[in-house]
């Protein structure tokens, strides 16, 4: 019998190690159709889709952490072999890890509804990320969204004006068994909605690609003068967080967040004494994507440090 609390990490993709865009016949060893699950949560469905389907390849993106532990458990008991998943935001996912027309089938539970008024912004479905999804899918590829809202129906159906899918909706009932659809058939709720968008049209979004990082040298550092200034232009954002320097090493170790839109990274940029001058570079270790956040991030800090 296997040990219950074996959890394999071979389906978890670290994205910042992934090729981009990614060659997906290559990790999965086949040329299978390829899904998306967006948002699985704890990975019922996920676990279900690729156990019954064998000859279709799944990939998955969850935010949290502790979801994605208990889909890998699951996933470690069924030990099939055509499902990765990443943690990571589906849209820098859509952005950055796939090539036009390769997906088949996008499948999405229970998207977070954002049910007031003043935080509709953060629903996911908006009109740019549906054409993203499009640009993305195969002719006539299906993107499944299943809601427990009844307003979001109306929601997707304006936003999907222009990105090239058709839709159909209907009632049903609770089918999918997750840990958000059970919740709701606790607390009495007995219909829910499906909303199928068709492919018909190719709308093209070209692929985010990754950026340069340079590193810096400059003579003079004073860390006590070190004033850095957030910057934000054109959806890149860079946040200062903290500095922490060592003078016995003449180290410093800069915290930021750095963001590309809904990407958000937390990285740590090194400025250390050289024989040359100091020397300003993202430390080692740093498990990101390559952004122009994280090159104006690096730029914010030299300017910072060369003017103290
Ligand atoms: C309401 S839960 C539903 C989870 C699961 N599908 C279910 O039915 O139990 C929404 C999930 O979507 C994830 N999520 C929301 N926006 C996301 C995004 N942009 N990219 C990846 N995951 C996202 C959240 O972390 C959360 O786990």
């Amino acid at each position: 019998m296997k040990n219950p609390f074996y959890v394999s990490l071979k389906p978890f993709l670290n994205h910042g190690a992934l090729s981009r865009p990614t060659q997906w016949d290559t990790i999965f060893a086949n040329n299978y159709p390829l899904e998306v699950e967006i948002g699985f949560g704890n990975g019922e469905y996920l676990e279900r889709l690729s156990s019954q389907n064998p000859y279709v390849n799944f990939v998955g993106f969850e935010q949290y952490c502790e979801r994605i532990h208990r889909t890998l458990r699951k996933l470690s008991r069924t030990g099939r072999d055509n499902v990765r998943v990443l943690r990571l935001d589906a849209r820098a996912g859509f952005e950055r890890y796939f090539n036009p027309k390769t997906i088949t089938c996008v499948h999405c539970l229970y998207p977070p509804p954002w049910p007031k008024k003043s935080d509709i912004k953060h629903r996911l479905f908006r009109t740019e990320f549906l054409k993203l999804v499009n640009s993305r899918m195969v002719d006539g590829g299906i993107l499944k969204i299943v809601t427990d809202h009844y307003p979001y129906i109306d929601w997707v159906q304006e936003n999907v004006q222009g990105t090239g899918f058709t839709v159909e909706f209907k009632n049903i009932q609770a089918n999918y068994g997750t840990k958000f659809e059970k919740k709701w058939v606790e607390g009495g709720q007995s219909e829910f909605y499906e909303l199928l968008l068709t492919k018909h049209t190719h709308i093209p979004v070209e692929l985010k690609e990754d950026s340069t990082l340079q590193s810096y040298l400059f003579d003079h550092f004073n860390p006590d003068n070190f004033g850095f200034n957030d910057y934000s232009q054109d959806g890149v954002a860079v946040s200062f967080k903290e500095i922490l320097y060592d003078p016995k090493k003449q180290v410093a170790l800069v915290h930021v967040i750095a963001c590309d839109g809904p990407l958000a990274q937390n990285i740590r940029i090194v400025i250390a004494h050289s024989e040359k001058g100091w020397r300003v570079n993202l430390a080692e270790g740093t498990m990101l994507m390559p952004t122009m956040a994280v090159s104006q991030a690096l730029e914010c800090v030299y300017q910072a440090a060369k003017n103290s």
